[in-house]
């Protein structure tokens, strides 16, 4: 495979164990390898007023984009269990703004680290409402 994924599920595997998510009981670690190289990783973070709770996507693209990083080039989700840990809706568009509209790698892994599915964020996401719809229209 084009990228060396343990670093990557590994640092994934480390931010679950992290997680805040009392409610659910379904801790989420999620690790982005960026194109400066690095690897950021966020878990969930959940909240007594449920709706304000956040995914672990979101926590590792927002690392990303505090550190500078600019773009994604893999993303890794590892759920608590063995059904594959898909990103929710509002994390695939985040995940779009930073993975260009052809897509970029997303692995998801069960409890282990194992691979459960390997697709992309443009699979996830068809025809997807990205930055450059926007540039597009303020010509
Ligand atoms: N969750 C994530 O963090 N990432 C996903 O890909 C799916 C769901 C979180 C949100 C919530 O804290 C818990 O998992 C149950 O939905």
């Amino acid at each position: 495979m084009a990228t060396d994924l343990k670093p990557l599920i590994d640092a994934a595997l480390k931010a679950r164990d992290a997680a805040y998510a009392p409610y659910s009981n379904h801790p989420v670690g999620a690790a982005v390898l960026a194109a400066d190289g690095n690897i950021y990783a966020g878990c969930n973070v959940e909240n007594a007023a449920y709706p304000l709770g956040t995914c672990a996507e979101a926590g590792a693209i927002a690392a990303m984009v505090l550190a500078g990083g600019k773009a994604i080039k893999h993303i890794v989700v590892v759920g608590p269990g063995e059904v594959a840990c898909t990103p929710c809706g509002g994390c695939r568009q985040k995940i779009r703004e930073f993975a260009g509209s052809a897509g970029k790698p997303v692995t998801i892994c069960d409890k282990d680290g194992n691979i459960l599915l390997e697709t992309t964020s443009a699979e996830l996401l068809p025809h997807a409402f990205g930055p450059e719809n926007i540039d597009e229209a303020q010509g």
